[in-house]
């Protein structure tokens, strides 16, 4: 059984694996991943995560999200992420409802998800529809040609 902490620095070793055997992620994704939680394990950096750790703390997922710039009360999810050995276990939707619990904790409005809409991201959409996820705008050919970017949202 999973509960959910908070990030240490120490985590990172563990979550690099976890991202990287998703096999979801280009490189350079994973560089980006990497940077949220070099500066999430730093205080004050305004990036929001959460670990979901094993009876033996050892990280299983995390999700990362923060207040969008400029904005009153919208959210982004920045990051979400199941150990590929522990998916479909209910792990992403506990780890996104903590997102929307403390996004409506800090009385925000709007959690803004964004994803891919190519074929290999099917599972990822299926995921964001069953947890009530709404979905808001396709932008085509936005990451690459043929890579559409979908915005969903869940409003609170
Ligand atoms: C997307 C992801 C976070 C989902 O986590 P998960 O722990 O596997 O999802 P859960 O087991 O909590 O599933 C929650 C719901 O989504 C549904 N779901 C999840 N994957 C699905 C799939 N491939 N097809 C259909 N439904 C799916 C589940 O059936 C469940 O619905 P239910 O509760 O109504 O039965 C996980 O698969 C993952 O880490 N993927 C790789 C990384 C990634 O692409 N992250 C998102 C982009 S940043």
């Amino acid at each position: 059984m999973a509960h959910l902490r908070d990030l240490r620095a120490s985590d990172r070793a563990t979550l690099e694996r976890v991202v990287r055997g998703t096999n979801a992620f280009r490189e350079d994704e994973v560089e980006v991943a990497l940077e949220l939680i070099d500066a999430g394990a730093r205080p004050g950096s305004g990036y929001l995560f959460t670990v979901a750790v094993n009876e033996r703390d050892e990280p299983q997922g995390y999700a990362c999200w923060g207040l969008t710039p400029l904005s009153d009360g919208a959210y982004d999810l920045y990051w979400i992420v199941v150990d590929a050995a522990a998916q479909g276990q209910g792990l992403g939707r506990v780890l996104l409802e903590h997102v929307v619990r403390d996004v409506r904790a800090r009385a925000g409005r709007l959690v803004i998800i964004e994803t891919s809409g190519k074929p290999e991201y099917a599972s990822q959409r299926a995921f964001y529809e069953r947890c009530g996820c709404t979905l808001l705008a396709r932008y085509p050919d936005f990451y690459r040609l043929g890579d559409d970017k979908l915005v969903y949202m869940v409003r609170l």
